[in-house]
């Protein structure tokens, strides 16, 4: 190799580095790292506000601002990365309140909907929370459809929806959609969609126990195998790793 490729190979694999602000401290870390990353990195160990790391559990939302720019931005630590200049502080999850209430003695219907979440009638259509949603779901939509009472649409068009509460940080109205679309999925399982047969079929094969010594057996062969056969299986595959 010449010497001339040689110094460009250094250079290619040079690695580069970001400036982060943590609670207004700098530190050095590395360009491409999510946020999740650049904590630990820097020495964090992350026992709260962390979850899946993929972006699918909503568990990790933060805020951060951007280098010379005042406004406050939301993303999921797991999927934003680090820029030059940005500035993080802790705030601990504080989802909006959540009304109780029973889902047998709700009727799937607006009225229903409204008595437990009247902010909904709050709308004013500004598309802040489409924007602000890392699921990239019709957030507005949504909620346009449950003050039409179609429950049908909103609980599908919220069917990806991973409850992090990036649209309610962003929404004028206060608006606390995870937990209205959390509602609007239950009345649309529990009384719109068809009974699944199978799912009673299997419950009573359950119940009678005719799982038993098949678990059992599973239950005595660990982890390893269980591992294997979950990465092996032919739905859903999403690889599991230690
Ligand atoms: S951010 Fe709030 S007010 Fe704006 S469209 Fe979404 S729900 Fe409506
Ligand atoms: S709808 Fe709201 S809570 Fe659900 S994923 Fe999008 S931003 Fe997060
Ligand atoms: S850790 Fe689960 S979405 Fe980020």
């Amino acid at each position: 190799m010449s010497l001339m490729s040689a110094q460009k190979t250094a250079t290619k694999k040079k690695e580069e580095y970001v400036t982060i602000y943590v609670f207004g401290k700098p530190y050095k870390v590395l360009k491409g790292l999510t946020i999740q990353k650049a904590l630990e990195y820097i020495g964090y160990r992350l026992t709260r506000g962390v979850g899946c790391r993929k972006g699918f559990c909503g568990a990790c939302l933060t805020i951060y601002r951007k280098k010379d720019d005042f406004r406050l931005y939301a993303g999921l630590a797991c999927q934003t990365e680090v820029e030059d200049g940005m500035q993080l502080t802790n705030i601990y999850f504080s989802p909006p309140k959540k009304p109780k209430y029973r889902i047998e003695e709700l009727k799937p219907d607006l009225t229903e909907i409204l008595k437990l979440f009247p902010e909904l009638t709050r709308c004013v259509a500004c598309n802040t929370c489409t924007k602000a949603c890392p699921q990239e779901l019709q957030v507005m939509d949504a909620i346009q459809a449950m003050l039409r009472g179609d429950i049908r649409t909103a609980a599908e068009l919220t069917f990806d929806c991973i409850m992090c509460g990036a649209c309610s940080l962003r929404c004028p109205a206060e608006i606390p959609h995870p937990w209205i679309f959390m509602l609007v999925r239950r009345l649309y399982g529990k009384y719109m969609l068809p009974k699944s047969k199978h799912l009673e079929e299997r419950l009573k094969e359950l119940e009678t126990g005719k799982y038993h010594r098949e678990i059992d057996e599973l239950i005595k062969k660990g982890p390893e195998v269980w591992r294997k056969l979950y990465n092996e299986r032919k739905i859903e595959k999403r690889e599991i790793r230690r």
